[in-house]
């Protein structure tokens, strides 16, 4: 079994140096440039290993097999897929391609996205499940990014591959993302080892979502996760709704390295994300606002913290501590 997974690795280091080295060839055009509008040089996308997936159904297929791998091998890997009238094909064409490691450097699977609006399929398309890809537990950048996380005891959370791209190259050295699934305790458990010191987990992870429904959702399923880790977690949302991609090319590096810094308590953003949409300046949008954001504050279970978010609450009001004490006592 272990040499299998050995096998499966190789597959994987192989795909990734044929897309790399296909990036180069006339029909990559299209991904080139989508880099190069991403503000991405040819060094960019080296070290991150971009790479290009052909158009055809089988070129991936054909050069695994001449360098000895079986379809067996590749199907569970999950490079190549079985079924439907063409029998056995690639799963990633026509995509620009970024491969996903493990914190030990090996390629376990990619995520590929797609260059035109009517190509077909959804724009980011993932490894599927396999032995070697957990998409409960990857995180992209992590091989970058392992270092530093742990020197830094901080792990930054951004959600896409050209917003870990941008984060490293404007300094935020601690970037991962997930691939195409919700952050979860399996994320946790990768990251724990990193943000211990002498046994302890002393590190922050900071969040960035997208100002997008999807992004905000995000931020509030992150608020439900282990508690035990978030007192150390913090949420940085960029105002405008701009990706770190998108802002540090509207805005250059200085802003994604300062929207790390803005990062605010997740309790707090939570909070605050229950009052927008009340008007504070009247009593009735207080009392709303006050009934939305009770049962946030009833959630959280540090019993030192608890009576410090009551406190900051009355303040954001202006309702005195007792009455929103009764409001989160009652809620919870
Ligand atoms: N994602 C996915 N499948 C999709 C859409 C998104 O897996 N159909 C994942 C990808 O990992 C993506 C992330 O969710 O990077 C965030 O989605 P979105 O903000 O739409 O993607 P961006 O990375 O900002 O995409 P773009 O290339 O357009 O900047
Ligand atoms: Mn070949
Ligand atoms: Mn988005
Ligand atoms: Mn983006
Ligand atoms: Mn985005």
């Amino acid at each position: 079994q272990a040499g299998n997974r050995s096998r499966l690795v190789e597959a994987n280091k192989t795909a990734a140096a044929f897309f790399v080295e296909r990036l180069a060839s006339p029909e990559a055009e299209t991904g080139r440039r989508f880099l190069t509008e991403r503000g991405f040089d040819s060094e960019a996308a080296k070290t991150f290993g971009v790479g290009y997936a052909p158009k055809g159904w089988d070129v991936l297929l054909g050069h695994l097999r001449s360098k000895g791998f079986t379809d067996d091998q590749l199907v569970e890997v999950g490079l190549v897929a079985r079924g439907g009238q063409r029998g056995i094909y690639d799963r990633f064409r026509g995509r620009l391609v970024w491969p996903i490691r493990d914190t030990s450097g090996d390629v376990v699977g990619f995520g590929a996205r797609k260059l035109y609006d009517d190509d077909e399929g959804p724009k980011y398309l993932n490894t599927p499940e396999t032995p070697l890809y957990k998409k409960s537990q990857v995180l992209y950048g992590i091989d970058l990014a392992r270092k530093e996380i742990a020197k830094r005891k901080q792990a930054v959370i951004v959600e896409g591959y050209t917003d870990v791209m941008a984060a490293h190259l404007s300094g935020v050295e601690t970037a991962v993302a997930t691939c195409g699934t919700s952050f979860g305790a399996d994320h946790i458990s990768v990251l724990r080892r990193l943000l211990m010191d002498d046994g302890v987990f002393t590190g922050e992870v900071v969040f960035t979502f997208d100002g997008d429904a999807a992004g905000q959702k995000a931020a509030q399923r992150a608020f439900s996760e282990d508690q035990r880790f978030t007192a150390q977690t913090f949420v940085a949302v960029e105002p405008s709704g701009m990706d770190p991609c998108d802002l540090r090319i509207a805005q250059g590096p200085d802003a994604v390295r300062e929207l790390v810094e803005r990062k605010v308590p997740l309790f707090e953003f939570a909070i605050r994300t229950e009052l927008k949409g009340h008007d504070l300046d009247r009593a009735e949008g207080r009392v709303a606002g006050l009934r939305a954001a009770a049962p946030v504050v009833a959630r959280i279970r540090d019993e030192a913290l608890r009576p410090e978010y009551i406190r900051l609450l009355s303040g954001w009001l202006a309702i005195p501590d007792d009455e929103v004490r009764r409001a989160v006592q009652a809620a919870g």
